[in-house]
This record gives C-alpha cells, sequence and structure tokens, in this order.
C-alpha cells in the first residue's frame, strides 16, 4: 500500500508524539509509526521531573489540562550528605522558576489520548520500519502493519525512535560524529505503593552509593539505588532494596516509609551525542540523538525542547518554504544538549561512588556538596541547571570585540 503525509514520524514517544501535536496545531500533516503497542508504550515507567519550559509546552501543546490538575509543583530539592538534609531553594534562587513531578506514562497517556481523538494516524505494532531515499530527497518509509507491506512517500522524516531505533544508524557514518561515555553504575528503580516520605525530591550521598527519593503522586513513590550496571534484578528482594534505601537515605531527624514494591528495574547509564541531529530530510530529536544519565532529571525534557525547535522550523518550512529554521535546528538543539549533558555528568559524578576511586575521590565529592549548598553562586548555578535553562541562555554568545 502506498500513502503520503507531510511529515513521516518514527517513535510514538514523548518527542515523536508531542511533534506530532504540535504539528497538528499548525495545520501540518503527520502519520507516527510504533513499533510497540499502545499498552507497552504507556506503561514504560521512565522520567518524572518535569522543567518549567516544557511544562509551558504541553500547556501549549493543548495537553496540559490533568497535568495541571494532577501534576505536584516543586521548588526545590534536599541533597543528603553527611547524615542531614541540605535543601536547595530553586524557587528563590530562580526567580521563581519551578519543576513540577508528573510521570512520563502520563504524559505519554495524554498525547495518545490527543491524537487518537483527533482521529490523526498513530500507527502501534510497526514492524520492519526502515527509511529509503534520504540521498535523493525523496524520503520512503517502509513498514509492515496487521500483515500488510506499506510505503509512506513524505517530505520529512521526524526520527525520534529513542536510543535504540533505527534512524540514527541509517545515517551514512561519515555523515554522523558521535561522543559518548558509560558509567560504571546504573539504577534500580521501584515504584512504591506508599505516599512519599519527603515533599520535595532528595538525592543521597552515602558510603554505600547513590539513592535518590522521588514520587509519582501524593500516594505513590518512585525510589532508585545505585547498583553495579550488569546486576541482575533477581538479586534484589523487597526487604534488600528497603534496606539499602533506609541506609543511604539516613539523615538525621528523617524517616522513611515503606510499602508494597509495584514494579522494579535496572537502568544502566551513559552519556551519548550524535551530530548534526539532521541529515538531508531526517531530523534526529530526543534520545534517537543524544543520552544523559538520569541524575539531572533532563532525558525527557531534552527531548521536549528539541521537537519544540524542529516543530517551529517545520511550521516555517511548510507555510513560506523557509529553510532557515532546518538549516539552525541541529546547531540550536546541540547548545542546549551540550549544556545538558554537562549538567547531567555533574550531578551523576558528583553523587555516585566510582568503584574505581579513592579516598581522595570521595574527599572531593563532600568538598563539592558542602560547596553546592553553602555557596549562594554555586547553589545558584546547580538551580538554574536544573529548573532549566532558557534556549537563548544556551545558544553560543555573540562575538564581542
Ligand atoms: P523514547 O521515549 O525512547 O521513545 C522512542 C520510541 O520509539 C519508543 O516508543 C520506541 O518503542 C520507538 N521505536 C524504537 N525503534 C523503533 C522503530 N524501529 N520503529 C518504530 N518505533 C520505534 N529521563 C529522566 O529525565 N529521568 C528518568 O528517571 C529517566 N529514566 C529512564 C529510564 C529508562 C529505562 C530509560 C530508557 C530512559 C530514562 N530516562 C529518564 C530518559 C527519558 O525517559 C528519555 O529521555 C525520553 O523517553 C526520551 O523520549 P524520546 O521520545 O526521545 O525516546
Ligand atoms: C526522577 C528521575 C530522575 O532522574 C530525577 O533526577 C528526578 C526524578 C523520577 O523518576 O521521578
Amino acid at each position: 500500500m502506498s500513502e503520503r503525509t507531510q511529515v513521516a514520524i518514527i517513535g510514538a514517544g514523548p518527542a515523536g508524539l508531542l511533534l506530532g501535536q504540535l504539528l497538528h496545531r499548525h495545520g501540518i500533516d503527520a502519520v507516527i509509526l510504533e513499533a510497540r503497542s499502545r499498552d507497552y508504550v504507556e506503561a514504560r515507567i521512565r522520567a518524572g521531573l518535569l522543567e518549567q519550559g516544557t511544562i509551558e509546552t504541553l500547556r501549549e501543546a493543548g495537553v496540559g489540562e490533568r497535568m495541571d490538575a494532577e501534576g505536584i509543583v516543586h521548588g526545590g530539592i534536599y541533597l543528603c550528605f553527611d547524615h542531614a538534609l541540605h535543601h536547595i531553594p530553586m524557587r528563590e534562587l530562580t526567580n521563581g522558576r519551578t519543576m513540577m513531578i508528573y510521570g512520563q506514562t502520563e504524559v505519554v497517556k495524554d498525547l495518545v489520548a490527543a491524537r487518537l481523538e483527533a482521529g490523526l494516524p498513530l500507527l502501534f505494532e510497526c514492524e520492519d520500519v526502515a527509511l529509503d531515499g534520504l540521498e535523493h530527497d525523496e524520503p520512503l518509509v517502509r513498514y509492515r502493519h496487521e500483515g500488510a507491506e506499506h510505503e509512506l512517500r513524505c517530505e520529512i522524516v521526524g526520527g525520534c525512535d529513542g536510543f535504540h531505533g533505527i534512524c540514527r544508524p541509517t545515517i551514512p557514518a561519515d555523515a554522523l560524529s558521535v561522543w559518548g561515555r558509560e558509567y560504571p553504575y546504573g539504577w534500580l528503580g521501584i515504584l512504591a505503593d506508599v505516599a512519599p516520605s519527603t515533599d520535595e525530591l532528595i538525592y543521597a550521598y552515602s558510603d554505600r552509593g547513590f539513592a535518590l527519593h522521588s514520587m509519582r503522586s501524593h500516594t505513590r513513590s518512585r525510589l532508585y539505588v545505585q547498583v553495579d550496571p550488569d546486576d541482575d534484578i533477581a538479586n534484589w528482594s523487597d526487604d534488600r532494596i528497603w534496606s539499602e534505601l533506609h541506609q543511604r537515605l539516613a539523615s538525621d531527624g528523617w524517616e522513611l516509609r515503606e510499602g508494597e514494591v509495584l514494579d522494579k528495574g535496572i537502568t544502566p547509564m551513559r552519556s551519548f551525542v550524535a551530530a548534526p541531529m539532521r541529515y538531508r530530510s531526517l531530523m534526529l530529536a530526543g534520545d534517537a540523538a543524544h543520552i544523559v544519565p538520569p541524575t539531572g532529571a533532563k532525558g525527557l525534557n531534552l527531548a521536549v525542547a528539541d521537537v519544540t525547535v524542529l516543530a517551529d522550523a517545520l511550521v516555517a518550512h511548510f507555510a513560506s518554504g523557509s529553510d532557515t529554521g532546518l538549516d539552525e535546528y541541529s546547531d540550536r538543539c546541540l547548545t542546549r544538549v551540550w549544556r545538558a549533558e554537562h549538567f547531567s555528568w555533574f550531578m551523576t559524578t558528583m553523587l555516585h561512588l566510582d568503584p574505581q576511586d579513592d579516598a581522595f575521590g570521595r574527599e572531593l565529592q563532600r568538598s563539592q556538596l558542602r560547596y553546592v549548598t553553602r555557596s549562594t553562586a554555586a547553589s545558584t548555578s546547580l538551580a538554574e541547571n536544573y529548573v532549566g535553562l532558557p534556549l537563548e541562555q544556551t545558544a553560543p554568545p555573540a562575538v564581542t570585540r
């Protein structure tokens, strides 16, 4: 079967779904092709913290209603070390900017519902998705769906298929530069049926390794512990996980509440950037182009920032034939991406125990933790990165003489 659209979007994660929604608001046709089932995509527990810019984008895209009703606004975080909680008042340090706890599962559900309610094409369980014709600027997407072979012609391909997708590997190796780092630790994450034991997130540094207390709602907690990236989840009984959490999050006068563990899994951690984020009519966005370790809560927020820039560029392309936005897309995104890469690396290396590191390294970490909690300059720097820098502030500086 042969079909046509203006933009073929590969992947129905936050990047692909939001790109489809933003294009729809400007009357641009798109087809979204997703390899997994709707249930799988909607249940995949990942990020939970939205930056203010992300919140505003979701509102402007018309999918902010449930987020505003159910999301939990946060104005700061705690760093826990030396058995004490140290508050970083981000709202005060950043002229009133805040974050919101609203799970990626919920963002995805809202975007899927909006698309299906509008009767727009979103195909789950597509098999063997492949790109062709990029060299001749006549992109063609082949895929199989419900047993039938399809060919989708388009002007632009949105490569939103995550780190393990097919879009980035389609680009000839000599047209792409990549940078990356793998870390000697992973995160074991649990979702627990218990009210959060804290009003704001706790990032903990301890002699046993990193831990994070986050949440999903007023009745559900999300918690993480640093583990070996090759560890098997079968080695971690619920009792063992809670015991580690108690020890790593321990601080004077504070207590962790336990609850039934509803979900658990181990994620490896890596940094990765591919550039440029464009190859002819293929535009990469989100995890397809870059990965950050999760400690700075940047992955989902970067994906949203990419597609916001991309949607503007596509609106100009289709409305007036101007390709300036598409030409500038990669550079505009990458300056912000590298800022987030640095911040995520900084938070990760400040808070995790590197098994190769020595006592000197640990003292440096402790010194840095004391500095970012006691110096207004250092805590302001951490805060403005955490709440999310506006796009303009991550752009290259103007040349001055
Ligand atoms: P994805 O969400 O990966 O979406 C890509 C989509 O493309 C998927 O639905 C996939 O099924 C689909 N796809 C893949 N291949 C194909 C194909 N060939 N054809 C069609 N479709 C395809 N970030 C945080 O900020 N905090 C966290 O705690 C956090 N935890 C994470 C835990 C895990 C296990 C992972 C993997 C990521 C985590 N992240 C976290 C990062 C964050 O979730 C991602 O940055 C975010 O999902 C990026 O969105 P995306 O749409 O670019 O990619
Ligand atoms: C969550 C994940 C993060 O990586 C983070 O830095 C903060 C919160 C979360 O899943 O809630």
